[in-house]
């Protein structure tokens, strides 16, 4: 039957996590289950493309059994699939989308399209389903560093972007340059827990720039340039005073670009989503700024933050409920953009129908 509150399969494979879960109410998360593939990368200090497709194809039907039995369900309860078709890696992706097609085909029930970053912004929604809109959402993942005004649910503007690497990206690069394992941001946290930021001193880039657009590969550069001019020396500064003000800096510019776009929309709530929202400083950055400023501030749990498929089915949930339904032609976009309009009657992501107002 199909209800408000549609109990729906989300099927997660963007990138290097296998990740499937069941979401029934509104916001009642049956089971979550992340299968994560870091052992099989760190030797490589990056996702391997090929690798990731491969053990996304070893696991995807034994974790889509795990998220129903931990849902204490059949796939007999399931009334809707919701799968990432994009961005993400062509191979991995080509794996859930092929996998939820299959499934839903053979179940007779919809299957729905969910652009990973609409999953991320949905994530803030999980463990506060009151959480206002308007609001701004901050994405600061692996890929992408995305300043979204959100109006109404399912209405996306665009107020900035990182012109170059993305938050994520920028420490998983600079921990490649420090000896520290894949993924770096993790890693970085962990020894900058043991040094104090400022003793070695690092841009902020486009801190007082009036843009809400980021950039993060001056100060990738910086470091680089700074371990060269070590390299002789390396007791000159701790690595772990290194790693604090490095991660200070990125934390410094999320916080300031997130509650200037705030500012600049006349909101009073923000949400900050993806990979980088995990991270303790800058959660503690938007914490006491947000208190500062009398803004309601949405992070999601540790666990919603990095990639997971709760937030692909509540995306999808919410898609259900507006019956915007994928076709059986449905494919993987490696490159599916948010920001791209798709042709008006096809079935678009609400941020793609964004760029279209
Ligand atoms: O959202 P996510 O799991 O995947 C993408 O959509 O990209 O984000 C992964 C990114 C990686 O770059 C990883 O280093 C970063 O999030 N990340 C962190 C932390 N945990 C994950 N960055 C900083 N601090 C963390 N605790
Ligand atoms: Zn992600």
């Amino acid at each position: 039957m199909r209800g408000s509150s549609p109990t729906i399969l989300g099927i997660e494979t963007s990138c290097d996590e296998t990740a499937a879960a069941v979401i029934a109410g509104p916001s009642a998360i049956l089971s979550s289950v992340v299968a994560s593939q870091h052992d099989v990368h760190r030797p490589y200090g990056g996702v391997v493309p090929e690798l990731a497709a491969r053990r996304h194809i070893e696991r995807i039907d034994s974790i889509v059994e795990r998220a129903l039995n931990q849902a204490s369900l059949s796939l007999k309860h399931i009334e809707g699939i919701a799968v990432t078709t994009g961005p993400g890696l062509a191979g991995a992706l080509l794996v859930g989308v092929t996998f939820a097609k299959a499934l839903a085909y053979a179940l007779r029930v919809p299957l729905i399209d969910v652009n990973h970053l609409e999953g991320h912004i949905a994530s803030a929604w999980l463990d506060a389903p009151d959480f206002p809109t308007p609001c701004v959402v901050l994405i600061a993942s692996g890929g992408h560093t995305h300043l979204y005004l959100i109006e109404r649910p399912g209405s996306y503007r665009l107020l900035g972007k990182t012109l170059d690497d993305a938050a994520g990206e920028a420490f998983d690069k600079a921990a490649k340059m420090l000896g520290l394992e894949y993924p770096g941001g993790p890693a970085i946290e962990r020894l900058a827990r043991s040094g104090t930021a400022g003793r070695v001193m690092f841009p902020r880039p486009r801190l007082k720039h009036a843009s809400l657009d980021f950039s993060f590969s001056g100060l990738k550069t910086a470091l680089l340039y700074y371990l060269r001019d070590i390299g002789a020396q390396p007791e000159a500064c701790p690595i772990a005073d290194i790693a604090a003000e490095y991660q200070e800096a990125i934390a410094e510019v999320l916080t300031a670009k997130a509650f200037q776009a705030v500012r600049r929309c006349h909101v009073g709530a923000l949400a900050v989503v993806g990979g980088v929202s995990a991270n303790a400083r800058l959660r503690t950055r938007l914490t006491q700024r947000a208190e500062t400023e009398g803004v309601r501030l949405a992070i999601p749990p540790l666990r919603y933050c990095t990639d997971n498929a709760a937030m692909i089915a509540a995306a999808g949930q919410r898609a259900f409920l507006r019956s915007r339904f994928a076709s059986w032609e449905l494919e993987a976009s490696a490159t599916l953009s948010p920001t791209v309009a798709k042709k008006p009657g096809s079935s678009s992501s609400p941020l793609a129908a964004a760029s279209r107002s």
